[in-house]
Parts: C-alpha cells; sequence; structure tokens
C-alpha cells in the first residue's frame, strides 16, 4: 500500500486529494467520479469513516476543515481489514461465472447500448453524445477517404438507418451534382445492374478513394460497346495508343450541339463571326490606328481563364476594338455607335445628324450633308415649324444612308453576319465554342509547356469557319497507352475522362441542383 493514501494540500484554499495508488474518491456534491476535492466552504468528502467539510476561515486562518464521525468505527474497521486482505474474486464474494457476465455487460453497455442511443434515438441519446463518452466511433471499422475525413465521426451523415447497407440518398444529400455515366434514355439502371454508390465507393478502406480506377473497369464495357448497347454511335476504346476512336468534336448549332468526327466528317464550324487568324497573325504585324504595326500573339486575345483550363471568352470591347473602331463618320467625327444593340447604333447617328442639321457649324455641316450651309437655327433666329421639317428631313436621309452603311457595308459586316427586317437590322447571334471535347478533361494548365502553334494551326487559317483542334495523332506524341511506355505519360482512361457526366443528373427528381452547380462553374 502507498503511504500517501489521501492528503489535504493548500492549493488556493484546501484540497482533498488522492495519493497516487488510490482509484477513485467520491465526492458526494457532484456524485462523479474524481481524482480531487476542492473543500469549499460546504463541500465534502467521505474518507474511509469520516467525512470532511469545508468551513468558512475564521479570523488569522488560511482555511478550515470539520471532520466527522459518519459510520462506526467497528463496521468500518472490518471492511478496512477486508480490503486490506488480498483482493480476489473469491474475497469479494463474486463467483466467476458472475464476473463474466458483468464485465460482458460492461462492454456491452460501453460500445453498444451507449452507442446505439444516438442511433436508435433512446433516452440516452444525449448522454452518448458527449465528448469523452465512448460513441459509435468506436464501431468505425477503418480510416475514411481523406474527402470525408472531416465528417468521419458523423456517422448518421451517411448511416441514416443502422445496420442497413448505406442509402445513395444519404450520398447525394450532399453529393447533389453527382451524374450518372450515362444519359436515361439509356436505362443506366440497367446497364449498371444492381450498383449503388457504395457498391463502386466502398468506405473505411484507407484514406485514398476506393473506387476503381484501372483501366479494366471501363474497357470492360468499352472494349465492344456496341454489346452493352446496340444503336449507340459510340466507338470502342480499350487503350489511348492502340485502340481508341479519333477524336468527336462537339459543334454549336444553334441551340444544340452536333458532335462530327475528325478525319471523317467536314469539319466547318459556324460561329456567325468573321475571323481570318492569319490576318492578325501576319509575321509583319498588323496595323493599329494607334501604335503603328503591331504583332500581335495568341495571348493579345485568349486570356487564360481563372482556372487556366481553358480562355476567357473573347471580347469586341477588349480584344478588337482598339483598332476596329465604330465610327460613322470619320471625315467629321471621332464619335463612335456604342457596341452591342443595333437600335441603339442607330439612335446615336440619327441623333448626330439631326443635331447637325438643326446646330452644326458650316465646315462640319458641309462636309456631312455635301451642301452649302449650316445648323438651321444658327441661319434662322425663330424657324417655322416646316423649315424645321425639311432640315430635319435631310439629317434623315444622311442617317439612314449613313447606318446602312455601317451595318452593311463598313463596319458591322466586317465581322457580323447581318440582317434586315422591318425593326431594323439584325445580327446573327455569336456563338463562339469553348467546350470543343466535354466528354474528356483536357486543360491547358498541364499543357503550358508546350507552344501553342504545336496544337493549333491558326497561322494559316484565313476563315473562321476553319477548325483547328488537335487531332489524336497529336496527343499521342506525349500520351502512351495503359502502359508505360518511355519519355511518354502513361495514360489510364481516367487521366482523360471521369465516370459521372454532371449533364444527366442521378436524381433526374432533382435536376435543378445540377443545372444551378454547372451554372456556377
Ligand atoms: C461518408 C459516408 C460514411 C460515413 C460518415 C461513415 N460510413 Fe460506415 N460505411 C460507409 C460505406 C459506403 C460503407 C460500405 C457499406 C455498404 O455497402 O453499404 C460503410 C460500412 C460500414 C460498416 C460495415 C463494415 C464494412 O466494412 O462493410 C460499419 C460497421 C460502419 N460503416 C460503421 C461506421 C461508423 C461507426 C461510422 C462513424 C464513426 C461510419 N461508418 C461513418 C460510409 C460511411
Ligand atoms: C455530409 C456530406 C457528405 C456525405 C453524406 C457524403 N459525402 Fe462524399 N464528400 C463530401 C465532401 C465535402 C467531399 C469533398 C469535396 C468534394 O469532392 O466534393 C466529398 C468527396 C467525395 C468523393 C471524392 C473523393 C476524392 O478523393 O476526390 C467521393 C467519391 C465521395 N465523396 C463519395 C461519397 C459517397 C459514395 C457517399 C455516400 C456513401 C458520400 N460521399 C457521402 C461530403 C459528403
Ligand atoms: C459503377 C461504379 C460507380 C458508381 C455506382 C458510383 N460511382 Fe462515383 N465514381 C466512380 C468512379 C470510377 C469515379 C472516378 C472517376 C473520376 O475520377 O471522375 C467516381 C468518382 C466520384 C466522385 C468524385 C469525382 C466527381 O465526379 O465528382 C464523387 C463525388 C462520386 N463518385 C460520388 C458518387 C455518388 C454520390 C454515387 C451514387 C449516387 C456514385 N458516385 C456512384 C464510380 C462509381
Ligand atoms: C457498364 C458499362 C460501362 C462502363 C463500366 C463504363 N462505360 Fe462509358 N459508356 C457506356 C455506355 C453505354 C455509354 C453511352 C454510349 C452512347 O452514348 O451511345 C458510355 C459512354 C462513355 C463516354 C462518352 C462517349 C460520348 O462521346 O458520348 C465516355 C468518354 C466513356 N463512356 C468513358 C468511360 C470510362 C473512362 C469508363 C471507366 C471509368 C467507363 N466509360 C465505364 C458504358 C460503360
Ligand atoms: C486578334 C485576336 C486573336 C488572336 C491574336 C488569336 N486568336 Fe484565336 N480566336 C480569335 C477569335 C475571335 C476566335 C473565334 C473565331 C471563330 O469563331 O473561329 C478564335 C478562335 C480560336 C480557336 C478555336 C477555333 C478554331 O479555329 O479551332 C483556337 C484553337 C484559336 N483561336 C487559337 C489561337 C492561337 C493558337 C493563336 C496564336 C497563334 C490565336 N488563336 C490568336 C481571336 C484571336
Ligand atoms: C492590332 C489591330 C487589330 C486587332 C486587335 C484586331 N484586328 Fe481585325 N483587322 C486588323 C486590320 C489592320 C485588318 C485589315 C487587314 C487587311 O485588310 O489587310 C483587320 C481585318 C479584320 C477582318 C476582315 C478581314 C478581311 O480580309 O476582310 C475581320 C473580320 C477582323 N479583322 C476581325 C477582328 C476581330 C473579331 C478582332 C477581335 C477579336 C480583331 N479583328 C482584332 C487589325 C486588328
Ligand atoms: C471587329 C469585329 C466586330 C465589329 C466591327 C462589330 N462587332 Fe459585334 N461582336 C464582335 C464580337 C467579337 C462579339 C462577341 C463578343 C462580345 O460580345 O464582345 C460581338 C457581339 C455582338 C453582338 C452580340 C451577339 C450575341 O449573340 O451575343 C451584337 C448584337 C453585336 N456584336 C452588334 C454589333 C453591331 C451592331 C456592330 C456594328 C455597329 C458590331 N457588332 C460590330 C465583333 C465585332
Ligand atoms: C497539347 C495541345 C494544346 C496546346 C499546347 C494548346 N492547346 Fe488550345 N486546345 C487544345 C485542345 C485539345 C482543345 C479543346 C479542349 C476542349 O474543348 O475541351 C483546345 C482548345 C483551345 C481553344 C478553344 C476553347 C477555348 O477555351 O476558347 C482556344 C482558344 C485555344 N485552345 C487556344 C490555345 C492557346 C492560346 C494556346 C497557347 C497558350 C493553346 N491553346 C495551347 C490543345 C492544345
Ligand atoms: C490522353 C487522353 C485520353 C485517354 C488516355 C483516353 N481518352 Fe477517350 N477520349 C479522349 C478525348 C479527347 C475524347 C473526345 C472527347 C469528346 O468526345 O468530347 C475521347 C473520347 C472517348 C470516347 C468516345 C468515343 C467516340 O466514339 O466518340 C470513349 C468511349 C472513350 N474516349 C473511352 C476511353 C477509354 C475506355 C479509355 C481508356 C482505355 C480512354 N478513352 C482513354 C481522350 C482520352
Ligand atoms: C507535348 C506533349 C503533350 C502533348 C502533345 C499532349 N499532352 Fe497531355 N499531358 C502531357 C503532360 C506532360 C501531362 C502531365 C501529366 C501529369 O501531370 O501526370 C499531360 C496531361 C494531360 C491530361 C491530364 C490533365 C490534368 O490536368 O489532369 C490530359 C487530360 C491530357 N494531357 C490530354 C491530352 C490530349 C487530349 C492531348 C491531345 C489533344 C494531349 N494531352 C497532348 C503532355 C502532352
Amino acid at each position: 500500500m502507498a503511504l500517501n493514501q489521501g492528503l489535504v494540500v493548500f492549493r488556493d484554499g484546501l484540497v482533498y486529494s488522492e495519493g497516487d495508488a488510490a482509484i477513485v474518491s467520491h465526492a458526494l456534491t457532484t456524485r462523479k467520479a474524481v481524482r480531487s476535492v476542492r473543500l469549499k466552504p460546504g463541500a465534502s468528502v467521505n474518507v474511509g469513516p469520516y467525512r470532511f467539510t469545508g468551513m468558512e476561515a475564521p479570523e488569522g486562518y488560511d482555511a478550515a476543515i470539520a471532520i466527522e464521525l459518519v459510520k462506526p468505527l467497528a463496521e468500518a474497521a472490518s471492511g478496512l481489514a477486508t480490503r486490506a486482505g488480498r483482493l480476489t474474486l473469491a474475497s469479494l464474494r463474486l463467483p466467476k461465472r458472475w464476473a463474466a457476465w458483468a464485465l460482458a455487460l460492461l462492454v456491452l453497455v460501453m460500445f453498444f447500448a451507449l452507442p446505439a442511443g444516438r442511433i436508435f434515438d433512446l433516452p440516452w441519446r444525449a448522454a452518448s453524445q458527449s465528448p469523452g463518452v465512448t460513441g459509435d466511433r468506436f464501431w468505425n471499422p477503418g480510416p475514411m477517404i481523406l474527402a470525408h475525413q472531416p465528417i468521419e465521426t458523423r456517422c448518421a451523415a451517411c448511416h441514416t438507418v443502422a445496420f442497413q447497407h448505406v442509402k445513395d440518398s444519404a450520398c447525394l444529400e450532399c453529393h447533389t451534382a453527382v451524374g450518372h455515366h450515362v444519359g436515361p434514355e439509356l436505362k443506366p439502371v440497367t446497364l449498371f445492374e444492381g450498383a449503388r454508390c457504395a457498391t463502386c465507393h466502398r468506405d473505411h478502406k484507407g484514406v485514398r478513394a476506393t473506387q476503381r480506377d484501372d483501366d479494366g473497369f471501363c474497357v470492360a464495357c468499352h472494349r465492344d460497346i456496341g454489346r452493352k448497347i446496340k444503336s449507340t454511335q459510340v466507338e470502342n476504346a480499350s487503350d489511348f495508343a492502340t485502340d481508341h476512336p479519333s477524336f468527336r468534336l462537339s459543334l454549336l448549332e444553334g441551340d444544340s450541339v452536333r458532335k462530327v468526327r475528325q478525319g471523317e466528317d467536314d469539319l466547318t464550324e459556324s460561329s456567325n463571326l468573321a475571323f481570318p487568324h492569319a490576318t492578325h497573325l501576319d509575321p509583319a504585324g498588323v496595323k493599329s490606328p494607334s501604335r503603328g504595326r503591331v504583332q500581335l500573339d495568341c495571348g493579345a486575345c485568349h486570356r487564360p481563364d481563372a482556372s487556366r483550363r481553358s480562355f476567357q471568352p473573347i471580347s469586341m470591347e477588349r480584344d478588337c476594338r482598339e483598332c476596329h473602331r465604330l465610327e460613322f463618320e470619320p471625315a467629321v467625327t471621332s464619335r463612335e455607335v456604342p457596341h452591342g444593340k443595333p437600335a441603339e447604333a442607330v439612335n446615336v447617328v440619327s441623333d448626330f445628324y439631326a443635331s447637325l442639321a438643326l446646330n452644326g457649324v458650316k465646315d462640319s455641316f458641309e462636309k456631312a450633308f455635301g451642301v452649302p450651309g449650316e445648323g438651321l437655327l444658327r441661319r434662322v433666329g425663330q424657324p417655322s415649324e416646316s423649315q424645321r421639317k425639311v432640315a430635319l428631313q435631310l439629317a434623315k436621309r444622311k442617317a439612314d444612308r449613313v447606318s446602312e452603311d455601317l451595318f452593311e457595308v463598313r463596319v458591322c459586316s466586317t465581322c457580323h453576319e447581318v440582317g434586315r427586317n422591318e425593326a431594323g437590322w439584325t445580327i446573327a447571334p455569336v456563338r463562339i465554342a469553348s467546350r470543343w471535347m466535354p466528354q474528356a478533361r483536357f486543360s491547358h494548365r498541364s499543357h503550358a509547356q508546350s507552344k501553342c502553334a504545336d496544337c493549333h494551326d491558326v497561322a494559316h487559317s484565313t476563315d473562321s469557319a476553319d477548325i483547328a483542334i488537335p487531332e489524336i495523332e497529336t496527343c499521342r506524341e506525349c500520351h502512351a497507352g495503359s502502359k508505360p511506355v518511355e519519355k511518354k505519360v502513361a495514360s489510364s482512361c481516367m487521366l482523360c475522362h471521369g465516370f459521372h457526366d454532371a449533364s444527366h443528373p442521378w436524381n433526374p427528381a432533382k435536376p435543378g441542383a445540377v443545372a444551378e452547380k454547372l451554372d456556377a462553374r
């Protein structure tokens, strides 16, 4: 037995604390197992047959306690005697079998009933969640994937019903934007017979994601895709280097997308925007009104977007307007029409000539209208209504001619398909594709070490209908198939492809969630 079974010490007041060898004492006030009790006035602790109670310290003293005998000494002495003897099951009058039962019960309570409190919503639910209590984390069969570690202890986030398979709905609660591999018309449920999220994503197997990332999984279907889906346009693929079809490009056509295969189909696009790369990439430079001859590089117009995966959309204002000014009467003024809505441009032109006809100085008037004279209000102090009408008719005729020239001959039509209907001029909607290969995850960031021209032969393109997206042979210069090849990048299917396609929501009842996520990108 240790010498110091219990100590009363002074630590900012009296404290009773159990000695090193002791187990735990019982504070009457809290009924909690503790190693020490602060003997504040009124607080007490039972030590053997005695009770120590803290008291208000009298004048001149640091502290005081009252000690009273609360059990007959004789009884306590016999108790002490038995405890001093060897502690055996028999001495505690516990048969061995009972002990086994008791221990089993303890384990059951600690590791099953307590944690189950939360899962089955039993009365001790709150207690089972408090820290320091063995929660259901003791049932955890292994570490979660890295991405899930923040939610590792929230078992119920996935195990919504205890002791049943994890339901897809639990995963979809957080993964709202996850899509299926194929659209509903191809019946993914039968294609991936019986596959739940958890059949491919078994968790608790370590920090790495557990879905299969070997080509075997993909090739099982894609080696002979026609066997899975009879009428498919998709060709077989089993290895990037040796058995992978040439790419199909997704071309925007109105609001729909047409897929054309490189090397087979007629490859032209119609963005409704005229743009000859060759003219602008002339090695001798192009004329800029403000800077003289300048040599444009690709980055002058194609600025990397935030992800550096792809490029910011082309903008007339930022990329073209420096050289392609929207002046409508260069002989008289450097004023330009605003770019965009045709009606606004027409208004600016009309207003300009109307005010010139009324207020113009001689020089501008004569240059603009080609007749001698000056603004009506300058000529005649108080013009009559009919004089005013004649002046404005002159202005309108001129404005119409200038607008026609602006839209159809000189300015807008340089770049746009211009039409005309009873409401005025129309501009065909500009559709510049930003994803040509939506089924693959190509990123310019990973290819920044290559020159643009290695992949895009635009320097000789004189027509925006040309397409300069590289073909599979270009990729194969650096990308090997699944098997490693010296000096090439070994490329499994999942280097370039994902499995889930967000455009086919897993849960079609919630397509809104997917659409929002896609918009947010
Ligand atoms: C991110 C979701 C997720 C969380 C959180 C989660 N689990 Fe799981 N758990 C799974 C998946 C998936 C399985 C595979 C079972 C299946 O096929 O339904 C699984 C399986 C299990 C199994 C069965 C053992 C096995 O290997 O099949 C036990 C037991 C289990 N989890 C306990 C827990 C406990 C305890 C917690 C909390 C500490 C927890 N899980 C948290 C997803 C989760
Ligand atoms: C409480 C929310 C929550 C639940 C429930 C949940 N996850 Fe996740 N999961 C996340 C978060 C957060 C990430 C990390 C960010 C991301 O990739 O979207 C993640 C990432 C993943 C990843 C990507 C792992 C990686 O390495 O990139 C997979 C796969 C995944 N979860 C599958 C599942 C499956 C299967 C279930 C159902 C068993 C599930 N999740 C349930 C929140 C959740
Ligand atoms: C037939 C197998 C399979 C099934 C079923 C499956 N997945 Fe996946 N999942 C994969 C594979 C393979 C990947 C890795 C592909 C990749 O890198 O994009 C993946 C990737 C993921 C990712 C991370 C990449 C991403 O696209 O966001 C998440 C999150 C995910 N799965 C969630 C789910 C959820 C939720 C379900 C159930 C609704 C589910 N998965 C069902 C095979 C499957
Ligand atoms: C259970 C069979 C199956 C598995 C496994 C499978 N796929 Fe598919 N995959 C299909 C079917 C079916 C289509 C749709 C064909 C169609 O649209 O006509 C498809 C479509 C695709 C497409 C889009 C083709 C296009 O241009 O529309 C790609 C890319 C693709 N899968 C790659 C993969 C990759 C990578 C894997 C492995 C992670 C994989 N697939 C696993 C059956 C499967
Ligand atoms: C003066 C601006 C400008 C410069 C400089 C420029 N581009 Fe473009 N580029 C455009 C515009 C505008 C479009 C969209 C026109 C269209 O519909 O094809 C485009 C389209 C593209 C496309 C997609 C359409 C296609 O033809 O395949 C590629 C790829 C491209 N440019 C590559 C380049 C490369 C590489 C360079 C440098 C060698 C470059 N561009 C320099 C303005 C420019
Ligand atoms: C640095 C000045 C400069 C910039 C910036 C510029 N261009 Fe040009 N562009 C020119 C010049 C100069 C010509 C006339 C070349 C010629 O006729 O020889 C021209 C000609 C054109 C033509 C007519 C070609 C023909 O032969 O009919 C189109 C269309 C065009 N540019 C579109 C654009 C678009 C769209 C942008 C912005 C994405 C743009 N340009 C940016 C200087 C520029
Ligand atoms: C140098 C070439 C160029 C000239 C000249 C030009 N535009 Fe544009 N325009 C563009 C480009 C590039 C876009 C697409 C990018 C943007 O909106 O900035 C565009 C977009 C537009 C759009 C929006 C089309 C859509 O579908 O979103 C309208 C409308 C338009 N222009 C009208 C005009 C009018 C009217 C004129 C003549 C006053 C004109 N543009 C002159 C290059 C030009
Ligand atoms: C390794 C080959 C490769 C190199 C190098 C490369 N690209 Fe591309 N580029 C592609 C591929 C592939 C696509 C089609 C990507 C897609 O649609 O998913 C593309 C698409 C584009 C597009 C049209 C899509 C968009 O984002 O607007 C432009 C513009 C473009 N590249 C410009 C450039 C410029 C500028 C450079 C040099 C800084 C460059 N590329 C370097 C392969 C390459
Ligand atoms: C180096 C990148 C790369 C690798 C590796 C790769 N692919 Fe592709 N794959 C592409 C590109 C790019 C496309 C065109 C994407 C599109 O159509 O939007 C494509 C298209 C496809 C298509 C559509 C075929 C069609 O008829 O249009 C399928 C299916 C496919 N890949 C499956 C696979 C499989 C299976 C593997 C693994 C054996 C694989 N791919 C490996 C880049 C790759
Ligand atoms: C000049 C060599 C070269 C060419 C050509 C090339 N690649 Fe790559 N590619 C690489 C390298 C290097 C990596 C980086 C590999 C890595 O990070 O492990 C890469 C990575 C990739 C990735 C993974 C990107 C990521 O960020 O996850 C994809 C997808 C890809 N390439 C597709 C293509 C396609 C499609 C083509 C043809 C249009 C192509 N590559 C042409 C060298 C090249």
